[in-house]
C-alpha cells in the first residue's frame, strides 16, 4: 500500500504553504558538505525540490526524484535554468538511476511515507545500491509518541497560509488512527480558500522507532553513524519526538 499523493496534488501550493521552512535542513547539509567530500547529491523523495535547488549550487551535480508529477513537474520549472540538477518522476521503492551518489538525503519525514515494510526494504535497497563506500545518506523522521496518535473528532483548524495566486487558504485536519495499518495515521486535510473553493486530501503516516529503524537499515547493510533530535543537532533524548539519522554503509571500501 502506497501513501496517498492526493496531499500532493500541487507543486505550486506545496512551495506556498512549505517553501519557507527548509532552512534547517539546507544548513545542515552545507555544513556536511564543507567538511566532506560531497560533490554529487541523489535526493530522493525530492518534492518541489527545496533542499535540491539551493544545495546544487555547491555540487557537481544534484538529481532529485519523487513519484508525484505535479512536484517534479514544479521543480523542474523552478530549475530550468540550471544545468546541473536533473529531476525524475520516479518511486523510491523501483528507480535504478545506475549510479552512486556522494550525499543522499530524504527530507521533509518523506520517510514515513513507506508504509508497508516491503516498500521501506526496497526503498533502502534502493538507496545502498545508490551509494559507494563513503557515501552518506542523511534522513529525518518523527519518533512514536503519545502526540502523534491523538485523534481528533471532527475537522480542526491546523494553520493558514497564502496560496501560489495570493489567496489566504485555511487548512483544517482530521486525525484518525489507520484502520488497517499498525503504528500508522490517518490525516484527512481540508483546504478552505478564500474564493471559497475547497480541496480535500488525505496523508498516511508510518511510524517507527529509532531501534526498528537501525535493525532495517542495518538488514540492508547500513548504519546509523550519528543522530540527532533535529536538522539543529540537537541531542537526540528519550523525550525527543523526531530524529535525523546520518547513515553510512556498514562496510566501508578503503
Ligand atoms: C513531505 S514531502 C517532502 C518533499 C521534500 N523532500 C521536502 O523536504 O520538501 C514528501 C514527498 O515524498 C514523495 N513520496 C512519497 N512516497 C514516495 C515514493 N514511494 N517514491 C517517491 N516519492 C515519494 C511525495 O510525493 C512528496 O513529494
Amino acid at each position: 500500500m502506497k501513501q496517498s499523493r492526493s496531499e500532493f496534488w500541487s507543486g505550486e501550493e506545496y512551495d506556498a504553504q512549505y517553501g519557507n521552512y527548509c532552512s534547517d535542513e539546507i544548513s545542515f547539509f552545507q555544513d556536511l558538505m564543507l567538511h566532506r567530500n560531497v560533490l554529487s547529491l541523489l535526493d530522493v523523495c525530492c518534492g518541489t525540490g527545496l533542499v535540491t535547488i539551493p544545495l546544487s549550487k555547491k555540487l557537481s551535480h544534484a538529481v532529485g526524484i519523487d513519484f508525484s508529477r505535479s512536484m517534479v513537474d514544479f521543480a523542474k520549472s523552478k530549475s530550468s535554468n540550471i544545468s546541473n540538477v536533473t529531476f525524475y518522476e520516479k518511486d523510491a521503492v523501483s528507480f535504478d538511476l545506475k549510479s552512486v551518489f556522494d550525499l543522499i538525503i530524504m527530507t521533509g519525514n518523506a520517510f514515513q511515507a513507506f508504509l508497508a515494510d516491503t516498500d521501506l526494504s526496497s526503498m533502502l535497497e534502493n538507496v545502498k545500491k545508490h551509494m559507494h563506500g563513503n557515501s552518506f545518506f542523511v534522513f529525518d523522521c518523527r519518533l512514536p509518541c503519545p502526540k502523534y496518535f491523538e485523534t481528533t473528532h471532527n475537522y480542526e483548524y491546523w494553520s493558514s497560509y497564502t496560496s501560489y495566486s495570493g489567496e489566504n487558504v485555511d487548512v483544517y485536519g482530521l486525525d484518525s488512527r489507520h484502520p488497517t495499518l499498525s503504528n500508522t495515521m490517518l490525516h484527512r486535510v481540508r483546504r478552505e480558500y478564500e474564493n471559497g473553493m475547497q480541496y480535500q486530501s488525505y496523508i498516511e503516516l508510518k511510524y517507527r522507532s529509532i531501534n526498528e529503524i537501525g535493525d532495517r537499515l542495518e538488514q540492508h547493510g547500513l548504519q546509523l553513524v550519528e543522530r540527532y533530535a533535529d536538522w539543529k543537532k540537537t541531542p537526540l533524548t528519550e523525550s525527543s519526538t523526531s530524529f535525523v539519522g546520518v547513515v553510512r554503509p556498514l562496510y566501508r571500501d578503503h
